[in-house]
């Protein structure tokens, strides 16, 4: 074989090990999913009638806190009597992000679109408007890419099996053809958003409930994609997705996979629930993002509206508090790769694509100088992001005799320091070169 050869068939086989996330795409996988990898920044929104009482989406009537009934009678409460897509927008595209997520149906079978599928949808809601289309305008206008989420179970469709944690309203296995109606409807709603949205990426939802094979996952991959061959498709279509989805936890290791996203509440609660307040504040959320970003994922951040549409100040303030800094440590964020491995630096860092400028995120107060080490490569300029101010910097323990790189020390004068979170830009001579 040839090493040209050799090469393919590596990559080939690359690509099928890849992730144990699911089918072996093309060789252009890498092209199809370069928007998400250097898009950084997500806002996920929970919208639906558990605004009303705010009480846990969907998982109130499941896990029997309330009854299903008195869970459906939030319709009547969802009024979205002030709810303003553009402005939802426009303050998701000043937080710095690129990408947007909205659940368009839960897990309770509420649908913000006027589906054909569903009565169960804002129409019928005291909305009595469809209330997903303007978001999407609006998104679409601020040049947001479109997520759209969808629960893969629908805990108040008849011919869904689980209606609670206790109800079981058939088995799937043993009554085929109630699980095909099901099968008929979901898959039918998916194609209504499809033809409708023409979303960048679907984010599913649920799929623990049943198996890959009962979900009809594959199949679903291949239509979704044969409708728009660029989509991007979250990991919990039961192993037939392209990105890993960890949810709350930051991982303390970059993870294996080559693309993933952080989902991520500001509370604790998904959707809007008045009585928590136990929020992150700007600046942890921000040193998480930071975190995120320096293992090469995406922070998918959270905001839960109200049932008259308004955003909550808390989450509102969090996203101009993201906006303010995405936008003075942008060329440290966008585009960039996964920085350093842990012992070189003592907080997140990331690298340009080019990998000639590494970005230092400073999670401590300096006290005047930062270190940093194995970086063998010559130094061209230290400068502050978003700022410009040069550093000056020594390099020790490098004896001329040495293989070592040495320690690198640069200077940071508190007046440079960002009130959240403080980036500096490392130019190197040449790509980065680690000891
Ligand atoms: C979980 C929950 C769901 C929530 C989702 C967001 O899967 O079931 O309520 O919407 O996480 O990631």
């Amino acid at each position: 074989m040839s090493l040209n050869k050799w090469y393919w068939t590596g990559l080939l086989l690359l690509s099928l090990v890849r992730t144990g996330l699911g089918q072996p795409d093309s060789l252009n996988e890498a092209k199809r999913m370069q928007w998400f990898h250097d898009a950084k920044l997500g806002i996920f929104i929970h919208w639906g009638i558990y605004a009303v009482k705010g009480i846990d989406e969907s998982w109130s009537f499941f896990n029997e806190y309330l009854s299903h009934e008195d869970y459906l009678k939030q319709t009547e409460g969802f009024t979205a009597s002030k709810y303003d897509p553009a402005e939802w927008a426009h303050l998701i595209k000043t937080s710095g992000a690129k990408y947007t997520v909205i659940t368009t149906r839960h897990h309770d079978g509420f649908s913000l679109w006027n589906s054909r599928g569903s009565e169960l949808n804002a129409v019928n809601s005291a909305a009595r408007r469809d209330v997903l289309t303007p978001y999407i305008q609006a998104a679409k206008q601020q040049g947001l890419r479109i997520g759209l989420y969808y629960s893969l179970p629908d805990w108040s469709f008849t011919d869904y099996p689980n209606e609670t944690k206790n109800i079981k309203r058939y088995d799937a296995n043993a009554d085929t053809q109630r699980w095909q109606r099901f099968l008929s409807y979901y898959q039918g709603q998916l194609d209504e958003l499809e033809s409708a949205y023409h979303p960048d990426l679907w984010w599913f939802d649920g799929d623990w409930e049943f198996s890959a094979e009962k979900w009809e996952a594959a199949k679903v991959r291949k239509r979704l994609l044969s409708a728009n061959k660029d989509v991007i498709i979250n990991s919990r279509l039961a192993g037939h997705g392209d990105y890993a989805t960890p949810e709350q936890g930051l991982p303390v290791n970059k993870p294996v996979d080559p693309y993933w996203e952080l989902c991520m509440t500001m509370n604790d609660s998904w959707g809007y629930q008045p009585n928590d307040t136990n929020y992150k504040t700007s600046r942890q959320i921000i040193q998480i993002f930071a975190n995120v970003i320096g293992h090469g994922g995406n922070l998918l951040l959270d905001i839960g509206p109200k049932a008259d549409g308004t955003i909550p100040a808390e989450q509102s303030q969090v996203l101009l508090d993201m906006g303010r800094w995405t936008q003075k440590h942008q060329e440290a964020i966008y585009g960039s790769q996964a920085g350093l491995p842990p012992g070189y630096f003592y907080g997140p860092s990331t690298l340009s694509a080019d990998g000639q400028t590494l970005y230092l995120f400073l999670p401590y107060h300096p006290q005047g100088q930062i270190e940093l080490r194995g970086v063998k490569n010559q130094i061209n300029r230290i400068r502050v992001v978003g700022d410009g101010t040069k550093l000056d910097h020594q390099v020790m323990m490098k004896p001329y005799w040495s293989t070592h790189a040495g320690l690198i020390y640069i200077d940071v004068p508190d007046y440079v320091l960002d009130p959240d979170m403080t980036v500096i830009a490392v130019q190197l001579k040449g790509k980065l070169e680690l000891e």
